[in-house]
């Protein structure tokens, strides 16, 4: 779950005075921010009179805080209702592009959306879209194999029980088609006298919306496309909130700016070239402050890094989360 939290009015965008201290030196630039929720990073970036922002989100329901924005920001704001995997398709000139920002996750008011269904606290038919998607999780759970539902469980969730839980709603669903309240009252039947500190059906939604919404793919192509789109200089800035989310990210920033060089004598144009400075290897956290005052952030993780060199493959990348690309690919079934 992310941490974008709404209360009354008010919203809590997740580590932005640490997002802020890292772009403001290339201030008076472009900005792309591929995750414009309700709007809260790309306000805070327009505050300064030089800067412009390109604004990207897969839900349409984000357009009203964009509207709002292009009132008040006019030509300095511009935002397109895409995934941002797409992002290498907006036509950027990115002489003064100085930055790409990916705050991943889903916002409270996505989880508190009824239409929605991410939560499971829901009720009714699954779903679990986040906008333009090609199936939802009530077509996951009633039509994948058992042995399918528990890679995507087992992986997408980490969780224990993927098996015994797969085993069961392939039983039920030959007496009735599954829904939210069902899927919950199963996974809580199968835990019974489990304790546990987080809620019974936490890691087999998680699966779900990760499955349902293509988030590893979105976030491999996403990150590889915004590095192409990204002139040297530039920084990627990517607050993760799951452990699969950060795995990637920190793999994708670490590979690729360590020098694998073989030999020291090989020619310079076979010598593999690093593609970006890090600042930090580890990863920045919330404050206790900020945790306190907005108890979901305390899962975020921020790690940034700046371009130094082009390149166009990304093998090793790919090659590495191949396995997740596989189980997200069980939805050609569907
Ligand atoms: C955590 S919220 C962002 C909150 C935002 N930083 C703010 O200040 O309000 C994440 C947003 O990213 C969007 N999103 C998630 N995956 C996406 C994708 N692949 N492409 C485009 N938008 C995506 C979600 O729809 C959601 O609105």
């Amino acid at each position: 779950m992310n941490a974008t939290v709404k209360t009354g009015k008010k919203h809590f965008p997740v580590m932005l005075n640490e997002l802020i201290s890292i772009i403001s030196p290339l201030y008076s630039g472009t900005f792309i921010d591929c995750t414009f929720g309700q709007g809260e990073y790309s306000k805070a970036i327009l505050k300064h009179p030089g800067n412009k922002v390109i604004a990207i989100d897969r839900d349409k329901k984000t357009k009203f805080h964009a509207e709002n924005l292009k009132e008040i920001f006019k030509d300095k704001f511009y935002f397109k209702n895409i995934k941002f995997r797409e992002i290498n398709n907006i036509n950027i000139d990115s002489k003064n592009l100085k930055g790409i920002i990916f705050d991943l996750g889903y916002s409270t008011n996505q989880i508190q959306d009824p239409e929605k269904g991410l939560s499971f606290n829901s009720r009714g038919k699954l779903n679990m879209q986040m906008g333009l998607n090609n199936f939802s999780a009530h077509q996951v759970i009633n039509y994948l194999e058992q042995k399918d539902l528990e890679k995507i469980f087992k992986y997408f969730g980490e969780e224990k029980y993927s098996k015994v839980i797969s085993r069961k709603i392939c039983e039920t669903r030959k007496k009735k088609i599954i829904d939210t309240e069902d899927l919950v009252n199963l996974i809580n039947k199968t835990k019974l006298n489990k304790k546990l500190k987080i809620h019974k059906s936490t890691k087999i939604f998680q699966a779900l919306r990760i499955f349902v919404n293509k988030e590893i793919s979105e976030l491999i192509y996403g990150l590889m496309n915004a590095f192409k789109t990204l002139p040297v200089g530039g920084v990627i800035i990517v607050v993760s909130f799951h452990s699969i989310e950060d795995k990637i990210v920190k793999f994708f920033f670490k590979n690729y700016s360590q020098s694998k060089n073989l030999s020291r004598y090989l020619p310079e144009q076979i010598k593999e070239k690093k593609l970006f400075k890090l600042k930090n290897t580890k990863p920045i956290f919330p404050s206790e402050e900020e945790i306190k005052n907005n108890p979901p952030s305390r899962s975020a993780k921020l790690r940034y890094a700046v371009k130094i060199n082009d390149s166009e493959n990304f093998d090793v990348f790919i090659k590495q989360f191949k396995y997740l690309l596989d189980i997200e690919n069980l939805s050609k079934k569907i």
